[in-house]
C-alpha cells in the first residue's frame, strides 16, 4: 500500500563500505600495507569480547602482524571489490541507489603515507569507480580516511600524536579531491572520528611504545586530526564551493539508567564525551567542558599557534554519523544490572531493548532522539551514513536468504527517521552499513553480515566471492523506489 510517508525529494537513498573491509587486493596495484591489515580475525566463541581489538598497538605487534602469512587477516582480501566494482555497483544501480558510500584507501594513492608522488593506478582505479558511478547516476560519498591508514604513518611517525602527520594527510586530501573534484560531490574527513585510540587498527594508527594507551596522545592525535579535516575542507572549497564536506561520528545515545539526577548528570558527562568531536568540527571550537574534562582526566594537549582559527575558519558542512546502539549512564556502575557488548566496549543493558547475535542493543526510537537532539544542537544538515543489522545469514538450498530480521531492522529505524523529519529535522540521506556484505570492524569476522547483497565466503576467505540478492535487497529496492511510501 502507497502512504503519504514519502521523505523528500532528492533524498539521497544508498548503502555504505570502507575500503579495509570491502576492497581487499591488499598487494595489488602498488597498495602500500595499512593498520587494518595487520588486525587478526577474533573466533566466533569471543565475538563479545573486545580484548584483541581494543589493545593498543605497538611496533612489535605491527612488524609481526605485517609480514605474518600464516594468521587470519581477513581486511586483506575483504570482499573482493577491487576486482568485481562492477558487478557491485551495477547491483547498486539495480536497487536504486541514489549514492554508494565508499572510501579511498590511503595507501593505494601513497603506499608508505609519505611518498613523494601518487601511485597513478590507485587514482585510477577510483578514477574506474567513479565513473561506473556515473554510469548509473549514482552519486558518490567518499571517506578520506576509514580505519585504513598507511603502516607507515604508525611505524615511522607514530601515528596521529606527530603532528607531521598532518602536513602527509594534507597532501593525501589535495590530491584526491583535486583529481576527483568533478567527479565527487559529498566527502567526509575522518570515519567515526571518536573512536580515536581504542583500537590500533583504527582510528589514528596510534603506536604505543610501552603497550599502554594514554589519553593526551590519543587526544593530542585527535585534535591533528581537527586541524588536517578543516584544512582538507579549506581545500575542498577552494577548489569548488559545491563540494560538501561533512564529519562523521559513532553517535552514541545515551539514556540516564534512571530518574536519579546523579544518573542524568551521568548521562549528559557521557554525551559531552561523544559530542565533543562533532562539537568542535561543527561550531569550530572547543566547547565550554573541555576544561573541565582535560584536567580531570589529566590530558594534556598542544595547541600550536593558529590551530584554533583554521578550526573556527573551516567547519564541515554537513554532519553524518552512524548509529547502531544506544546505551545506559550510571553514576554507580557496581549497582547496575546486566551487561550487554557494544562497537567498541561493554555496557549496562538496557531491559526494555533486545540484542543482536553480537549483543548490539536494537533501538530504532533512539534513533529519533538522536537525529532531534543533534539538528537541534547545530542546526545543519544531518546525514545518516550506517546503521544496520550485523546476523547470521542462512542460504537455503535454491540459493535464496531469507532475512526478514534484517528487513525488520532497516523499516523500524526508517519509520523513526521519517518521524525526526515530520519533527523538522533537515536529513539528507541514509547509507545503511555493508550493503555488499563485507568484513566486520571489530571483529574481522565475514559471517558477521550486514548486505542486501550476499557474497558467498567464509571467515577464512574460503569461497566463490560470488554475489547474490538478499530478500532484503527486494524489499530495499521497493522503499527506494517509493520514496520511502511503502514503509
Ligand atoms: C562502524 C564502522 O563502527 O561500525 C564500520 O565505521 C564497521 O567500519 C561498523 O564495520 C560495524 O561494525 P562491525 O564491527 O560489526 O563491523
Amino acid at each position: 500500500i502507497m502512504t503519504d510517508k514519502q521523505f523528500p525529494k532528492g533524498f539521497l537513498w544508498g548503502g555504505a563500505t570502507a575500503a579495509n573491509q570491502f576492497e581487499g587486493a591488499w598487494n595489488e596495484g602498488g597498495r602500500g600495507p595499512a593498520t587494518s591489515d595487520t588486525a587478526i580475525a577474533v573466533k566466533p566463541e569471543d565475538r563479545k569480547n573486545m580484548e584483541e581489538f581494543a589493545a593498543p598497538m605497538t611496533r612489535e605487534k605491527v612488524e609481526f602482524a605485517i609480514n605474518d602469512t600464516e594468521g587470519l587477516y581477513p581486511k586483506r582480501w575483504g570482499s573482493d571489490f577491487y576486482h568485481r566494482y562492477k558487478e557491485d555497483i551495477a547491483l547498486y544501480a539495480e536497487m536504486g541507489f541514489k549514492t554508494f558510500r565508499l572510501s579511498i584507501a590511503w595507501s593505494r594513492i601513497f603506499p608508505n603515507g609519505d611518498d613523494a608522488q601518487p601511485n597513478e593506478e590507485g587514482l585510477q582505479f577510483y578514477d574506474n569507480v567513479f565513473d561506473e558511478c556515473a554510469k548509473y547516476g549514482i552519486e558518490p560519498l567518499v571517506t578520506l580516511s576509514h580505519y585504513e591508514t598507511p603502516v607507515g604513518i604508525a611505524l615511522n611517525y607514530g601515528g596521529w600524536k606527530n603532528r607531521k602527520v598532518i602536513d602527509l594527510f594534507v597532501n593525501y586530501a589535495r590530491t584526491v579531491l583535486t583529481r576527483y573534484q568533478d567527479k565527487v560531490k559529498y566527502w567526509l574527513t575522518f570515519n567515526e572520528i571518536n573512536i580515536m585510540g581504542i583500537s590500533g587498527y583504527v582510528g589514528g594508527a596510534l603506536l604505543f611504545e610501552d603497550g599502554k594507551q594514554n589519553l593526551s596522545d590519543m587526544y593530542q592525535a585527535v585534535h591533528h586530526q581537527f586541524v588536517a579535516s578543516s584544512l582538507a575542507t579549506k581545500i575542498a572549497h577552494e577548489l569548488n564551493p559545491e563540494l560538501k564536506v561533512g564529519m562523521m561520528l559513532a553517535r552514541m545515545q545515551a539514556y540516564p539508567a534512571t530518574p536519579n539526577p546523579a544518573d542524568v548528570m551521568e548521562e549528559i558527562k557521557r554525551d559531552h564525551e561523544n559530542l565533543f568531536f562533532s562539537d568542535v568540527q561543527v561550531r569550530g571550537k572547543y566547547p565550554a567542558y573541555t576544561k573541565r574534562f582535560f584536567k580531570e582526566n589529566g590530558i594534556e594537549v598542544i595547541f600550536e599557534e593558529g590551530d584554533l582559527e583554521i578550526i573556527a575558519q573551516y567547519p564541515v558542512d554537513f554532519m553524518s554519523f552512524s548509529y547502531y546502539m544506544s546505551s545506559v549512564a550510571r553514576h554507580n556502575p557496581e549497582a547496575g544490572g546486566e551487561s550487554t557488548a557494544g562497537n567498541f566496549s561493554l555496557g549496562e543493558a538496557n531491559p526494555y531493548l533486545e540484542a543482536s547475535d553480537w549483543g548490539w542493543q536494537i533501538d530504532p526510537i533512539g534513533l529519533r532522539i538522536t537525529l532531534n537532539n543533534l539538528y537541534d544542537r547545530y542546526q545543519i544538515p544531518l546525514f545518516i551514513v550506517e546503521n544496520g543489522l550485523g546476523a547470521l545469514d542462512t542460504v537455503e538450498e535454491d540459493g535464496s536468504i531469507h532475512d526478514s530480521y534484517r528487513i525488520d531492522y532497516l523499516k523500524a529505524h526508517i519509520e523513526q527517521m521519517y518521524e525526526a523529519i515530520e519533527d523538522g529535522v533537515e536529513l539528507m540521506g541514509y547509507t545503511p552499513w555493508g550493503c555488499t556484505d563485507l568484513v566486520s570492524a571489530s571483529t574481522s569476522e565475514m559471517s558477521k553480515r550486514y548486505g542486501f547483497v550476499y557474497v558467498d565466503a567464509d571467515d577464512e576467505g574460503n569461497g566463490t566471492f560470488d554475489r547474490s540478492r538478499k530478500d532484503s535487497f527486494f524489499w530495499y529496492q521497493d522503499v527506494i523506489k517509493t520514496n520511502g511510501g511503502n514503509i
